[in-house]
């Protein structure tokens, strides 16, 4: 039961959620900034101001994580650290900080493996439209560009845009993240389309370059699966597929969007407006695009609403992923099952239905080169006797890595794991409490780092290439 010598045993974070130093050499304020500062938006009013503090401790969570082995580290980069306003103006401190992180990763032998957009945009081109605005994806091209030209020396793997669904989602229809927006079907859908348009650039861009690395797209990985097999349920499944896989992983690796949704789209008058030139550029990007990453926590289980929609729901405890929710087009719900398990936070934990959705994917897609760019457990760790004590975290990531090599024996693609995340870090809207790390951050002793149970564990898993998951 071992790993092949080329799979990367790797481990995630993103920017806003670990780097704090806001304000610091010349960075520009995001969106983030200001959102978490809106009074209800997050756990407590948590924000990312300090978060971490891995601005100024990246040598020592550098250290640690080279200390367990791990052979690739997935960061994000934040934007408005190289153009503070978003586009035109290039601060240097931003770009030598990367470089640092690079070549401090490099230094250990841990391959980089970079997102250039986890959610953090220049607030400047928040307050133009966000990506409503087209010009938003020229100023993401000039970024992406500056990226590839700084350290595409080093870095072999990039990832355009992390889980383009959430910020839509989160940004247009629950107004739960940045801008805030509540229930605006048509921005959402025009949103995402400019994403990919975006992606499709950067992508036929990079490829000119000649830098022979890897360029793809970290999208959510939530299979929808009938609650039971009646005619309405399969359908509701199929429908939540198409709207929520198709639309999001055809245009990048077929090149087109899923007609199905077209058709609903338009009789709807919800199509985003896009022009020939556009769709003919997420056509030609498709083929060059190099692997998809697909970040897995849990499938949907759905059922087909037939009575009342019933409310959303939209706490901060339940904010991203739980089950209970109607579809924007009230088609279907997600739905909590008495027979299957939970995390605190109400997300399913299913290593099954990661091995199903992944011949789901194969069957659609062929033998697509796929990267597990982010998988693991938000739970509040206990501490024993001052060590901490996550066994739980040990059998989700061990359950769901011994997942991988079935997907893997049975023929489907997968280069590589990351679990989220490297150390724990700031969950979006449920602040500090909800852990994921292997590394621990006190945060009322300076942010001092600690190592996990799940630390040792998962070094054993990489120095043995999983022959001692069980
Ligand atoms: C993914 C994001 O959606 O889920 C991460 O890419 C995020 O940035 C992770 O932290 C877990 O979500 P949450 O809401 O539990 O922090």
């Amino acid at each position: 039961m071992k790993f092949a010598k080329d799979f990367l045993f790797g481990a995630a974070t993103a920017s806003y959620q670990v780097e704090g130093a806001w304000d610091q050499d010349g960075k520009g304020k995001t969106n983030w900034d200001e959102f978490t500062k809106i009074p209800g938006k997050t756990f407590e009013g948590t924000n990312g101001d300090v978060a971490i503090d891995h601005y100024n401790r990246y040598q020592e969570d550098i250290a640690l994580m080279a200390e367990m082995g791990l052979e690739s580290y997935r960061f994000s980069i934040s934007w408005a650290r190289i153009f503070p306003d978003g586009s035109g103006r290039i601060n240097q401190k931003g770009i030598d900080f990367y470089n640092n992180l690079i070549d401090e990763c490099i230094k250990y032998g841990i391959v980089p493996f970079v997102t250039l957009y986890h959610w953090d945009l220049p607030l400047p081109l928040e307050q133009q439209g966000s990506w409503l605005n087209k010009n938003t994806v020229d100023a993401y091209l000039e970024y992406a560009l500056l990226c590839f030209n700084a350290f595409g020396d080093r870095v072999k793997h990039f990832i355009t845009f992390n889980e383009t669904v959430v910020f839509a989602n989160l940004g247009y229809l629950a107004g739960a993240h940045p801008p805030g927006i509540e229930n605006d079907p048509k921005k959402y859908f025009q949103v995402i389309h400019n994403v990919f348009y975006a992606h499709a650039q950067a992508v036929i861009a990079y490829k000119k370059l000649n830098q022979f690395g890897e360029i793809g797209l970290s999208n959510v990985f939530s299979p929808a699966f009938p609650v039971d097999e009646s005619a309405d349920n399969i359908f509701a499944a199929m429908h939540a597929n198409q709207f929520q896989m198709n639309w999001f992983f055809d245009p990048i690796l077929l090149g087109h969007y899923p007609q199905y949704v077209i058709d609903k789209l338009s009789e709807n008058n919800l199509l985003p407006d896009w022009t020939e030139q556009e769709l003919a550029t997420i056509k030609k990007a498709a083929p060059l695009n190099d692997f998809m990453g697909l970040n897995y926590y849990q499938p949907m289980r759905v059922e087909k609403i037939k009575g009342e929609v019933g409310a959303h729901i939209n706490t901060l405890e339940n904010s991203t992923g739980s089950p209970g929710n109607p579809s924007f087009d009230h088609v279907y719900k997600t739905v909590k099952m008495d027979n299957k398990r939970y995390t605190k936070w109400n997300w399913e934990i299913s290593p099954t239905a990661f091995i199903d959705g992944l011949e789901m994917l194969k069957s659609q897609y062929g033998q697509i080169k796929l990267y597990i760019t982010e998988n693991g457990l938000g739970d509040e760790d206990p501490i024993i006797e001052g060590e901490v004590c996550d066994i739980s975290r040990i059998h989700f990531i061990n359950d769901h890595l011994l997942a991988v090599k079935e997907a893997i024996d049975r023929g489907v693609h997968i280069k590589g794991y990351y679990a989220w995340s490297a150390i724990d870090l700031l969950s979006w809207l449920n602040g500090y409490k909800k852990q994921y790390g292997f590394i621990y951050v006190d945060h009322n002793d300076n942010l001092k780092r600690k190592k996990k149970a799940s630390f040792y564990w998962y070094k054993d898993v990489i120095a043995s290439r999983g022959a001692t998951l069980k």
